[in-house]
């Protein structure tokens, strides 16, 4: 098939473009090379790649990338959790008009199949379990509460703890900053312009990825990679709240794989996968098994927070296993020392 990929010079993008090479796919990659992710040598792609450097937001760059093509594969987009408020607008404006521009630009060249990289942020605290109530989603963590480190949301009921659920694709959507009300913006758009057009729709909502080629050093980066550096450095992690917050972290190259496949197999409506190893792991965990790999300072477990973090959010990736015969890979111990390696 040929598929235009968006993104495909960013850490994802980069490994799903080598695994559609595999595939036997054509490829056409679209990307802004933006400033703030390409910060070092300027990328070039593999022989036989065409390359158009251009925003997902400008109409014209972008029906051209879209003719010709069996589907597209949205991958570009503006990552982390930002530095503060005043991201907010380049959120917005980068992946949901961003978003907005491709559908249309699809619509009218025909191109109904998209695999949109989305997120497991999109479900904000996701689901814990409370002896009295049940399965309940707690709500967003108070300043005051993080800053005399009560880190667990508790019961929103009860105030009870909770114990630890893995979410669904059913879960509700509940993002809580601007890069997963991004995220969540993206899922609807693609929704809406799938029911217009018949269109086919598969929302790939990643956890914590990692692997080689993750960002470094920019305000973006994910805590595998800021972790690393750190490391390199001679510096302990800086492990922010107490270490505690859990989060699957999923090798990139099993991320692209999942993407690839549901590219090619998903066929029909809009559907939503989770994409997770499936054993979640704490923050102060990974940061551990990182020093251990680089032989470095043993982390340090801050008490610091930020505002816009979520306290765990691990998931459910069964629907991507039963139904696109997904299955990841790189078990957690390899992967960190490849990406220590890396
Ligand atoms: C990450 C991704 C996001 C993706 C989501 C999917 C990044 C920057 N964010 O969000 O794109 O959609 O996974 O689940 O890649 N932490 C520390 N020390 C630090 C930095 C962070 O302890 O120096 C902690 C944070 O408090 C947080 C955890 O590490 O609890 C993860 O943070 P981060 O890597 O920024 O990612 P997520 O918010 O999970």
């Amino acid at each position: 098939m040929k598929f235009l990929l968006t993104g495909g010079a960013g850490f994802i993008g980069q490994h799903v473009l080598r695994r559609l090479l595999a595939r036997g796919h054509d490829v056409r990659v679209f990307d802004s090379l933006r400033p703030d992710v390409h910060t070092g040598a300027c990328w070039t792609p593999p022989a036989n790649v065409e390359l158009q450097i251009a925003d997902v937001r400008d109409a014209s760059a972008v029906a051209r990338a879209v003719q010709g093509v069996d589907g597209v594969l949205h991958m570009a987009a503006k990552v982390g959790l930002g530095v503060d408020v005043g991201d907010l607008p380049d959120y917005a404006s980068s992946n949901d008009v961003g978003t907005a521009v491709l559908l249309a630009a699809m619509a009218k060249a025909n191109v109904l199949r998209l695999t949109l990289a989305s997120s497991m942020v999109a479900y904000g605290e996701g689901i814990g379990l409370c002896r009295e109530h049940g399965a309940v989603t707690p709500g967003p963590r108070m300043e005051k509460a993080l800053a005399s480190g009560q880190f667990e949301p508790p019961c929103p009921h009860c105030g009870q703890p909770l114990s630890p659920a893995l979410v669904s694709e059913n879960a509700p959507l509940d993002p809580r900053n601007a890069y997963a009300s991004s995220k969540v913006v993206q899922e609807f758009y693609a929704a809406n312009w799938a029911r217009l057009t018949g269109g086919t729709v598969a929302a790939l909502r990643y956890h914590n990825v990692y692997g080689p080629g993750m960002p470094r050093d920019t305000p973006y980066a994910g805590v595998a990679a800021i972790f690393t550096s750190a490391l390199r450095r001679g510096d302990a992690p800086m492990v922010f709240e107490d270490g505690g917050q859990r989060r699957d972290f999923v090798h990139v190259r099993d991320v692209a794989a999942a993407t690839v496949l549901a590219a090619e197999k998903h066929d029909s409506g809009v559907r939503a996968f989770n994409v997770g190893s499936g054993t979640p792991r704490t923050v102060g965990e990974m940061a551990t098994a990182l020093a251990v790999s680089l032989h470095g300072r043993l982390p340090i477990i801050t008490g610091r927070y930020r505002l816009g973090d979520v306290r765990h959010i691990t998931a459910n990736s069964t629907r991507l296993k039963t139904e696109l015969g997904w299955r990841p890979e790189i078990e957690f111990s390899a992967g960190m020392a490849e990406l220590a390696a890396s």
